[in-house]
């Protein structure tokens, strides 16, 4: 395990740019996907909320791990901006009433169950989801903007489970489960084996609801898609590190 210092230090080095994406195709059957996957934005200043009230609460962090807790919390709104681009990027983007249904379902738990497992259950269990949806299923764009945000949810992940395991409230609470599953089932309920398209066929629902899918299942289209030669990318779509 991490410890907060090694967290927040590993942060630093990887300070990122949103992106003014261009759109680039795809595939028409994985539109709506796309589209669900990029709408959960809509969650990530919610996620912002909850460590902001986590943060008013006594919580069993060193000095790194409040400081953490406060960039982990200004990268929600680097991630709001860099989505909301890609969004504007995308033809076929419209908002979806469902996510603000969904958000504010995740609010309102946020007030029953401790903020920061909230938070935790959103990134790992339904961000994960939607930006693994954005590298596999999308665009050369959709990929690396995931690529960047994917990148600080993996810290917030490993910190909120660091807390959340310290005060006792680590996946504590099945409603909160049972929220996370409904939003997946619906993130993901157009790849039925019937209508998803042959190439993608390992991407089903099912994949995504199994849960028991990591990094290693998408290594390979990841790294085919990911590192493309900097000459292959239209350069308003490659990743701006500073
Ligand atoms: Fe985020
Ligand atoms: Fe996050």
């Amino acid at each position: 395990m991490q410890t907060y210092q090694q967290l927040l230090e590993t942060k630093l080095k990887t300070r990122w740019e949103p992106i003014d994406p261009i759109y680039t195709p795809i595939h028409p059957a994985l539109q709506e996907t796309i589209a669900r996957a990029v709408a959960f934005k809509e969650l990530e200043l919610s996620v912002a909320s909850f460590l902001e009230s986590a943060s008013k609460r006594d919580l069993p962090v060193d000095e790194y791990g409040w400081k953490l807790m406060a960039s982990n919390q200004h990268d929600e709104e680097v991630h709001d901006i860099a989505l909301s681009k890609l969004a504007a990027s995308l033809p076929f983007y419209t908002d979806r009433p469902e996510v603000l249904q969904i958000k504010s379902q995740f609010e309102d738990l946020a007030n029953r169950c401790h903020p920061i497992e909230v938070a935790r259950t959103l990134e790992s269990g339904v961000f994960f989801v939607c930006l693994g949806i954005l590298r596999v299923l999308g665009s050369v764009a959709t990929r690396n903007v995931a690529s960047d945000v994917l990148r600080d949810e993996a810290i917030h992940v490993a910190t909120n489970t660091q807390i959340a395991k310290s005060l006792g409230v680590y996946n504590q609470y099945p409603q909160l489960e049972r929220l996370r599953r409904d939003a997946v089932a619906w993130l993901t309920e157009e790849l039925l084996p019937d209508r998803i398209p042959a190439a993608y066929a390992k991407y089903d629902q099912s994949f995504w609801l199994s849960k028991n899918f990591s990094g290693k299942d998408m290594e390979n289209e990841v790294t085919k898609a990911t590192y493309m030669a900097f000459f292959e990318v239209d350069r308003r779509n490659q990743p701006v590190y500073n």
